[in-house]
């Protein structure tokens, strides 16, 4: 049986998994920072990296005893080493390198974009390449055609800031904990979602797949607080208005989201979609995105919902790169940042 040990600690979940060539995840083990970012309304670089350094080696530890196999019986370390927030990254890079010394196995550096579309094919085992790839997360919105698990084009995403970004921000507008974007979802469930006409970004620019969401979020800003008031401490929102704008909201991303991959899907000829990262756990998102792919004929992969935010079970993107021979070595490093270009 093939196996390896795959690491994540991109951002403020540290995990590792150990996964087979086909699929099965025998170990696992994810530790979230949230309670130590709540305060702070928003992950806190310095604070994540020496959560993952406490943490790290335990993780690791117990997916490898879960998984019930010897460290002899590993093919490769897998490491997710680009995109993320720099200390972060090299925390699951230097536990990484170490146990390919001490284990005297090969090291595979992981992108960690590729791997949350990878987690698409996951759950049914199934190649879903040639595709549209569209990473929803705290960090991405961004859209690629993805010809093969490595071989990415970029097509287009968001000029400022995220969509998962966007739902934390006006999460803390509507007072509610980190991360925002569960949060505001559930509080949304009770709202009217066409009771306030907030804008779609670049939503009806058919020359583009570039999104902007920092417009939508001042918007929301002036609907709260009014416009040109400064005296935010004081606003009061009735339970029915708070739902009524994180519905409103909610909708106006989504239709966004929705718009502009459907279009991607034209523009380049492609029949399937795939879709993952944090935002794509998003139940109305799921159902309102399966539905237009179903009135255009396109074939939809969503992530499973428990593979949509950070893990490292999607790290089975490294089977794909050890195939192809493409193994790293010890000068292997991070490469921290925002994943736009051609890859
Ligand atoms: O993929 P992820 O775990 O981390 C990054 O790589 O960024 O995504 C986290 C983002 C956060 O912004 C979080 O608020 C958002 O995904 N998110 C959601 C939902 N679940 C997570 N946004 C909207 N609705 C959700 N249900
Ligand atoms: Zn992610």
């Amino acid at each position: 049986m093939r196996c390896l040990l795959a690491i994540e600690s991109t951002c403020d979940e540290t995990a590792a998994a150990v996964i087979t060539r086909d699929g099965r995840v025998l170990g696992e083990c994810i530790a979230t920072q949230e309670e130590l970012h709540q305060q702070f309304s928003g992950v806190v670089p310095e604070i994540a990296a020496r959560a993952h350094l406490e943490r790290i080696l335990p993780v690791i530890d117990t997916a490898m005893k879960q998984s019930a196999i010897a460290p002899s019986d590993l093919e490769a370390i897998a490491v997710a080493t680009h995109p993320g927030l720099p200390g972060s990254l090299l925390v699951g890079l230097a536990a990484a390198k170490g146990l390919a010394v001490a284990w005297q196995k090969p090291l595979v550096g992981i992108n960690h974009v590729q791997a949350h579309i990878y987690a698409c094919g996951m759950g049914a085992r199934e190649s879903i390449f040639p595709c549209v790839g569209f990473v929803v997360s705290g960090g991405h919105t961004t859209l690629y055609q993805c010809n093969a698990a490595t071989d990415w084009e970029y097509l287009g995403g968001t000029i400022d800031d995220a969509a998962g970004e966007s739902f934390d921000k006006v999460a803390v507008m509507l007072g509610l904990p980190f991360p925002g974007g569960p949060q505001l979802a559930k509080l949304a469930e009770t709202g009217r979602s066409d009771a306030i006409p907030f804008p779609r970004p670049m939503l009806d620019d058919h020359s583009t797949l570039n999104f902007s969401f920092s417009g939508l979020k001042t918007a929301v800003r002036y609907r709260i607080a009014g416009v040109g008031k400064a005296d935010w401490g004081s606003i009061t929102l009735s339970s029915d208005e708070r739902s009524d704008i994180a519905a409103s909201f909610q909708q106006a991303v989504i239709d966004c989201l929705v718009g502009k991959s459907i279009r991607a899907l034209k523009q380049t000829g492609l029949k399937r979609l795939c879709v993952g990262g944090g935002v794509a756990a998003n139940q109305l998102f799921r159902v309102q995105l399966q539905n237009a792919c179903d009135r255009s004929g396109i074939e939809l992969k969503i992530a499973p919902r428990e593979l949509c935010t950070d893990n490292a079970v999607m790290g089975a993107l490294a089977w794909e790169r050890i195939d192809l021979g493409e193994l790293d070595d010890l000068s292997l490093d991070v490469k921290p940042g925002l994943l736009r270009q051609k890859h």
